[in-house]
């Protein structure tokens, strides 16, 4: 079977010219289907720019890189767009809500603009909510929610629509210990399920939860390899 993720010897390259920084130096990594995999390093190692490869936000130097098997390195905006809003979801550090929409609404957002009706819009919205374990708290703000509360909205938001690929960018780095563990726990709920979660970190107690983990170092991957796990 065709690996879900074929990065192939990418390099980006800010700024090319005299003052070039090669955030990513011939990276090659290949991800299947249901995996959980930490991408791990210390902080301008390039762990940002490979998910916004990965997350198709933005496209390599050079390099190519197949998600589902269609060469997303050459696509045009509109196409990558496309790729972005049906196959993953994300999750970011700083939560990255609206402040003034209510929870429901927040995750109602993306689903306006993949044009799903009102009904049907309103019914995902409130089942990933209750997923993640909000059901009562649909009309608040982010303003009156707990950093591990929105951080649960926008991961509600991310998989309301079912993507089959999870990237998250250091979700748990604003968080305190114990809304870390109940974000961890609902990324593995989600991995039980049959998605496939890439979580990004710089946090070697994040990293140790997953079975696999490739560590990048200066814009190259150092080390990439399975562990046993606890707590699965
Ligand atoms: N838009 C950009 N323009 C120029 N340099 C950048 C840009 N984004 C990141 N970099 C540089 O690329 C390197 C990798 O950054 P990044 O991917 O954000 O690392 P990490 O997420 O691991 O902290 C760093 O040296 C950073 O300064
Ligand atoms: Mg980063």
């Amino acid at each position: 079977m065709a690996a879900l993720v074929e990065v192939k010897d990418i390099c980006k390259i800010y700024n090319p010219g005299e003052n070039e920084v090669r955030a990513l130096d011939h990276v090659s990594v290949s991800i299947q289907e249901k995996e959980f995999v930490a991408i791990i390093g210390h902080s301008g190692s390039g762990k940002s720019t490979l998910m916004n490869m990965l997350g198709c936000l933005d496209v390599p130097t050079s390099g190519s890189y197949f998600l589902h098997g269609k060469d997303v390195s050459r696509m045009s905006d509109d196409e990558l767009s496309d790729v972005r809003n049906r196959e993953i979801g994300f999750i970011f550090q700083g939560f990255n809500l609206i402040a003034n929409l209510t929870a429901l609404e927040n995750v109602e957002l993306p689903l306006i603009y993949r044009g799903v009706g009102k009904k049907e819009r309103r019914e995902l919205a409130e089942a990933a909510l209750e997923k993640v374990g909000l059901g009562q708290r649909m009309s608040h703000k982010p303003s009156e929610m707990s950093g591990g509360q929105q951080q649960r909205v926008a991961i509600a938001r991310a998989i309301a629509q079912a993507p089959p690929v999870i990237l998250a960018d250091e979700p748990t780095g604003n968080l305190d210990s114990g809304s870390t563990k109940e974000i961890m726990s609902i990324l593995k709920q989600l991995h039980r399920e049959g998605r496939t979660v890439i979580l990004i970190t710089h946090d070697n107690d994040i990293a140790a939860q997953a079975r696999r983990v490739i560590r990048i170092k200066d814009g190259k991957i150092e080390a990439d390899f399975e562990q046993q796990v606890e707590d699965w």
